[in-house]
């Protein structure tokens, strides 16, 4: 009898802690995810889901400019127990990234990225390490890449290999992503490795589609899971699938790097890779114990260049052709200012000044394509009073570059192309502030000059050749400008007809 009494207080006991267990952790739970009265506004969270039930994982952009139109230009988000600030609208987010720059700067590191980077590399780090890659990187660009003739000289070479490719086609249908795929990672390969692979290398195509594949994984749902519930992970069949290509891919650079290594000649840097091992060397033999110039530092800013530089540039310039073979009166007056300022010969970076139609349509269908809807996520480097709100040293701030590209206190039609938005009434090409594609401040893009230089280059060489129509059976009304779901917003697989035009 005593032993059945005391088993029972056992059990009562036992079951009164855990019901005081699970209260406190409720009460955690509710307590982390709930919004104090500094904070800006927005849903009222549920415990441990956060706001999940009100996102489209799919297309979490859409979501957040629905709130956005309820809670205003600075409101707060919770991606399961996660909490965001959320900025939207032209002045708040250039209030952010360019006034405060510092105060926004940091990178919040998700940790899908964060398994990858630990923290190295450019992109996917903070502080000394980021400055010190970035600025290494940039330097390097420019010598290799931006600003100096080697890079246009890099990208018209490139240019002659894509139009040869686009030729090929006969005028047939065929899917616009893997020619310019190969041109544009090409381009990166010169200015960081300093050579070329041909289109008939499998291992080039391979790296594309591999690449393409991880930015689609990257931005699915299930990995966005993973970001708020770092403990799914063995559960995350994407996450495995990323580990094994990133992980191939880390393995086939540091081979490349080590060719390289064998074949350095210190008075003559082929590229970025050359620069970084010179500089390497330098630190080992001046003792630098401390130096961040080391392999992974190597290895991740490689693999930063290569996916930065890579999809968004693809997926620029593929939404830019799809733009054209739908709107072919825009097409044909870009066509006949190409004809009547250049002629036949081939476009460079001088001659930008003098085509403010292209140049125009070129900034338009960027706007449009709106590659990144909600940018790279940030995290503030402290405590901020912004807009009469309180934001807390280390959140996760979401800039909305959708809302900005597609403000409409900035833009006349912002959902409409228009490349009247770039263009006075004379005519001339106008810069508009609220462009910011490249995002802004401290933390904007690196390749931007780069970027600026190749898209003109590449669009206005293939428009000079090519007219880019629909596959036969198919209305220009019937291309369908309807974003896929990923990392970034690329057109849906589609194909066009490159034909030849006489010169
Ligand atoms: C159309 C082409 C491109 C677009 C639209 C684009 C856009 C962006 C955006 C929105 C960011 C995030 C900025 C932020 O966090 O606020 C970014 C970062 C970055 N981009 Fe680009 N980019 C393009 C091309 C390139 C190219 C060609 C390169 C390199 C060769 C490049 C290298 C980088 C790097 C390294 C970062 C990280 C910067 C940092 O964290 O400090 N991008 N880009």
């Amino acid at each position: 009898m005593a032993l059945v009494e005391t088993l029972l207080i056992n059990v009562f006991i036992t079951g009164a802690l855990l019901a005081v267990v699970l209260l406190i952790l409720v009460v955690y739970l509710f307590a982390i995810s709930s919004n104090s009265p500094e904070d800006p506004p927005g849903p009222k969270p549920l415990p441990l889901l956060g706001n999940l039930h009100l996102l489209d994982l799919r297309q979490p952009h859409v979501s957040l400019c629905k709130l956005s139109k309820q809670y205003g230009p600075v409101f707060t988000v919770h991606f399961g127990p996660k909490k965001a600030v959320v900025l939207a609208g032209y002045k708040t987010v250039k209030q952010a990234l360019v006034t405060l720059s510092e105060e926004f700067g940091d990178r919040d590191i998700t940790p899908i990225f964060h398994d990858f980077n630990k923290g190295y590399g450019i992109i996917f780090s903070n502080g000394e390490n980021w400055r010190e890659m970035r600025r290494f990187a940039l330097s390097n660009l420019r010598d290799f890449g931006m600003g100096k003739r080697g890079s246009e000289e890099k990208i018209i070479k490139e240019i002659q290999y894509l139009k040869e490719r686009l030729e090929k086609f006969e005028g047939k249908p065929f899917e616009t992503t893997l020619p310019v795929a190969m041109a544009v990672s090409n381009i990166i390969c010169a200015i960081v490795y300093g050579s070329r692979f041909e289109y008939s290398n499998p291992q080039l195509r391979e790296m594309i589609q591999k690449g393409y594949k991880v930015m689609k994984m990257a931005g699915s749902v299930s990995v966005q899971l993973y970001n708020m519930y770092p403990w799914l992970r063995p559960f995350v069949i994407n996450h495995k699938r990323i580990v094994n290509s990133l992980r191939a891919n880390f393995g086939k650079r540091e081979e490349h790097i080590k060719s390289l290594k064998k074949t350095l000649n210190h008075q003559d840097p082929r590229g970025f890779v050359d620069s970084f091992l010179i500089r390497q060397e330098k630190a080992e033999e001046s003792g630098e114990t401390k130096t961040l110039f080391h392999t992974n530092n190597l290895i991740n800013s490689v693999v930063n260049l290569f996916s930065a530089g890579t999809d968004t540039m693809t997926t620029t310039i593929t939404w830019a052709l799809l733009l054209m073979a739908k709107y072919s009166e825009t097409q044909a007056k870009v066509q006949e200012e190409i004809n009547r300022v250049i002629g036949g010969r081939q476009p460079v970076a001088e001659d930008r000044k003098n085509l403010p139609y292209t140049d125009a349509v070129i900034h338009e269908a960027q706007r449009m394509a709106n590659i990144f809807p909600t940018n790279l996520p940030h995290k503030t480097t402290c405590d901020i009073h912004f807009n009469g709100y309180f934001i807390k040293k280390g959140t996760t701030v979401v800039t909305l570059l959708t809302t900005v590209l597609r403000d409409e206190n900035e833009w006349e039609t912002p959902n409409s192309f228009n490349p009247g938005h770039f263009l006075n009434k004379h005519g001339q090409f106008v810069k508009k502030d609220a462009f910011m594609p490249f995002s802004a401040g401290r933390r904007s893009c690196l390749g931007e000059s780069l970027a600026r230089m190749e898209l003109f280059l590449i669009i206005t060489s293939l428009l000079q050749h090519f007219c880019f129509m629909p596959p036969p059976g198919v209305s220009e009304d019937d291309l369908d400008l309807t974003p896929a779901v990923g990392l970034s917003l690329t057109p849906t697989p589609h194909k066009l007809c490159a034909v030849k035009r006489l010169l």
